[in-house]
C-alpha cells in the first residue's frame, strides 16, 4: 500500500546538522503488521512522522499505491505521491499528551466524527461501540482520562484512531509505559482489530521481545538506517546482522 523511497531527514544546519533518517526504503503491504525496532534515537519516530506527513523529508518520497476500487480517472498514474488515498492514524507513546485531560472519554472518542459533521448523538453511539470493541467498560464514557489506568488510556487512544476506520495505523511505542501483561493484552487486541478492520499496522518499539507472534515483518533501524529487514520469524531465528543479533541478545537474555 505504501512505498517509502530513499527517505532522508536532517535536522539543523551546518555544524549543528544531524541526520535522523538516512536513505531508508521500505514497503508496507495491506493488512500486515510491520514492526520497526531500534534503540532510542535511531530515527523510528521521525520516519513515522514523515509517513503521516507531520514532517517533511529532506529527500526521498512517500508513495501511496492507489487504493483498489478508487478511480482517479483515466491516464492518472498508478501511484500518487504525498497525499494518501488511504486513511492513516497514529497513536503516540504518552496518552497523557494526546488525550485532552478536561474532556470525557465519550467526547474524546467521538471527536473525529464530530469534526466530520456527524451529530454528537450518532458519534456517541459509535464511540460506545468502539469502547466495547477495545474491551473497555461503558462506564468509562462519562469519566475523564485522569480517572483511567495507563492501559485504559491507550485503549481509548486506539478507539479514537479506529473511529476514522484507518487503513494504516501507526503505533509509536504505545506500550512502553505499560507492564508486560497489559502490553500483551494490547498487542492481542491490536492483532484481532487488524483482522476485523482489515488495516495495516506500523508498530514501533524498542522492545524486540514483544513482537514475536505479533508482527509479520520487521525492520531494524540503527543510527537512521535500516540494517536488516525480513519476516519476524526469520530475523529473530536467523539474523544476518551483528547489530540485530546484539539487540536480540540484549532483549531476550537479560
Ligand atoms: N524536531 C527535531 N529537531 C532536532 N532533532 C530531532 C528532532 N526530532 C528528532 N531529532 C533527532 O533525530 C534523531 C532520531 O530521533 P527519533 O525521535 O526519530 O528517534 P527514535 O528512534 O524514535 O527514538 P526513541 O526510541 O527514543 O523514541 C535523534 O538523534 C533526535 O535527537
Ligand atoms: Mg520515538
Amino acid at each position: 500500500m505504501l512505498n517509502i523511497v530513499q527517505i532522508s531527514k536532517e535536522f539543523g544546519r551546518g555544524d549543528q546538522a544531524q541526520t535522523a533518517v538516512q536513505n531508508v526504503s521500505l514497503t508496507l503491504q495491506k493488512n500486515e503488521i510491520f514492526a520497526l525496532v531500534g534503540e532510542s534515537g535511531s530515527g523510528k519516530s521521525t520516519l513515522a512522522e514523515i509517513v503521516i506527513g507531520l514532517q517533511q523529508p529532506t529527500s526521498g518520497s512517500i508513495v501511496w499505491q492507489e487504493e483498489a476500487g478508487l478511480n482517479w480517472g483515466k491516464g492518472r498514474s498508478r501511484t500518487r505521491k504525498r497525499m494518501s488515498p488511504w486513511k492513516v492514524q497514529m497513536i503516540f507513546q504518552n496518552p497523557d499528551r494526546s488525550l485532552n485531560p478536561y474532556w470525557k472519554v465519550k467526547d474524546i472518542v467521538s471527536e473525529p466524527l464530530v469534526l466530520q459533521q456527524v451529530s454528537r448523538a450518532e458519534a456517541g453511539i459509535m464511540a460506545a461501540e468502539l469502547l466495547e470493541r477495545v474491551k473497555l467498560p461503558l462506564s468509562l464514557m462519562e469519566k475523564s482520562p485522569s480517572e483511567c489506568s495507563g492501559g485504559q488510556k491507550q485503549r481509548i487512544a486506539i478507539a479514537r484512531a479506529l473511529m476514522m476506520a484507518p487503513s494504516l495505523l501507526i503505533a509509536d511505542e504505545i506500550t512502553s509505559a505499560l507492564d508486560p501483561s497489559t502490553e500483551e493484552e494490547i498487542l492481542n487486541l491490536l492483532r484481532s482489530l487488524k483482522d476485523e478492520h482489515q488495516m495495516a499496522i506500523l508498530y514501533i518499539t524498542h522492545r524486540l521481545e514483544s513482537i514475536s507472534g505479533f508482527a509479520d515483518r520487521m525492520a531494524v533501524m540503527k543510527a537512521g538506517t535500516i540494517v536488516e529487514e525480513g519476516t519476524v520469524e526469520r530475523v529473530l531465528s536467523n539474523s544476518q546482522n551483528t547489530y540485530t543479533r546484539d539487540l536480540i541478545k540484549a532483549c531476550f537474555y537479560v
